[in-house]
């Protein structure tokens, strides 16, 4: 045998862990890739690319997924926020209910208008809005309230419902990010009298750009967005209001049209990466898991935990190439943007402590159970010291 062959191979250095992202397009794009090129011929060859029949189609498809009669596309789901607010009669100087832990969006299309976005607290096992807050927040100006479904979950929707109806308030869902999300056996999007959809590229049904849509019930509202969405024209040139230039083009509804036919496949594939997120997480103290009430379907848009030490907890995750996200370390009423509202600090206790705590783990359809355990190890790891 030559010396060669006897000598032992030197030790390796540990191989880099991979890292964990906390959403990963890539993967979604190298298994549909080829549909997705066809359907952007289809769209290339027609040359229409503003609301044609790729939108039409769009609208109907996903008004049947939520349980509606109609779907209005427009150019994001701001713009859906916004029109859906005015198309229910929001004007300058009205008030405007809405949870104080949510997107800058969900405030700044009420504000957009000229309106007052008047915060609420949530629930704080939910990040919700809190039903009986609307009672203590409701004025005589108040003209609309927003219920968002934060990270995926459905707000407390029958008591929500039930005060709007008793003060003859429209009432919009924010379905931004919880799409397919249940509530008492309904969709969300069927619950209020109009709901926002945002198609932005990391939703759970995600567009190559921007685009959104409100899905509603009522042809007077579907009515009234169509002209808001194309500078408040009733026909070819004749516009009787203003409006907005807020249209879905046709490269956005062909691209979500191939993602919508995979969509309760990814939602099954979030739902039981979430189920083993929470199963592991079990054995760590001091961790508390998302909670999906009773009649609730959550589609875990994030999968969101709480920790006391939360700021620390998210440098160990980076250091061991982790990534985790807070969703949202400022609650709208402490913005900036809202400082002339005269909120302060301690007014929505609830939505305060949330924004210190809640940290969003990785969570995407293709997660592998293998990195679910190692994001739990590294949790329990740092529980520990
Ligand atoms: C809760 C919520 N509302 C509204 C929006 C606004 O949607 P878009 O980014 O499509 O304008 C988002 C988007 O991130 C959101 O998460």
């Amino acid at each position: 045998m030559s010396p060669l062959r006897k000598m032992s191979t030197p030790p390796q250095p540990n191989p880099a862990p991979e890292f964990i992202p906390q959403f990963d397009l890539s993967c979604q794009y190298a298994a549909i890739g080829e549909e997705i090129r066809t359907a952007l011929e289809r769209v290339l060859s027609s040359q229409q690319f503003v609301l044609g029949r790729e939108g039409t189609a769009l609208e109907e498809e996903i008004a049947a997924l939520c349980g509606v009669a109609h779907g209005v596309g427009v150019a994001s789901g701001t713009d859906a926020l916004i029109l859906a607010l005015r198309a229910c009669g929001v004007e300058p100087g009205d008030e405007v209910l809405l949870p104080t832990s949510t997107f800058v969006a969900t405030g700044s299309a009420v504000s957009a208008l000229g309106a007052k976005p008047v915060f609420a607290d949530i629930r704080p096992e939910t990040y919700n809005l809190d039903p009986s807050e609307l009672e203590r927040r409701v004025t005589p100006r108040t003209r609309a309230i927003i219920a968002v479904h934060l990270y995926g979950l459905a707000a407390d929707m029958d008591p929500i419902v039930a005060f709007a109806k008793s003060r003859k308030l429209p009432l919009i869902e924010d379905c931004a990010q919880a799409i397919g999300a249940v509530y008492g056996g309904r969709r969300v999007g069927s619950l209020g009298n109009a709901a926002c959809l945002s198609f932005y590229p990391t939703k759970n049904l995600g567009a190559y750009g921007d685009s959104g849509m409100i899905v509603t019930n009522s042809a007077e509202i579907a009515a009234r967005l169509r002209p808001l969405r194309n500078h408040g024209q009733t026909a070819k040139y004749l516009s009787s209001e203003p409006g907005w230039n807020s249209r879905l083009d046709e490269i956005q509804a062909a691209i979500l049209r191939v993602k919508l036919r995979y969509l309760a496949d990814w939602q099954g594939a979030r739902r039981s990466n979430a189920a083993e997120y929470t199963r592991l997480l079990q054995q760590v103290p001091g961790i508390m898991p998302p909670h999906e009430p009773e009649g609730c379907e959550h589609v875990y848009h994030q999968y969101t935990i709480r920790s006391e030490r939360r700021d620390a907890l998210q440098q160990h995750l980076a250091a061991r190439k982790i990534a985790s996200t807070v969703y949202y370390p400022h609650p709208l009423h402490l913005q900036p943007l809202y400082a002339q509202l005269g909120y302060k600090s301690g007014h929505f206790p609830h939505a305060e402590r949330a924004a210190k705590e809640v940290l969003s783990l990785p969570m995407y359809p293709e997660l592998r159970k293998d990195q679910i355990s190692r994001v739990v190890e590294a949790i329990a790891e740092f529980v520990k010291c």
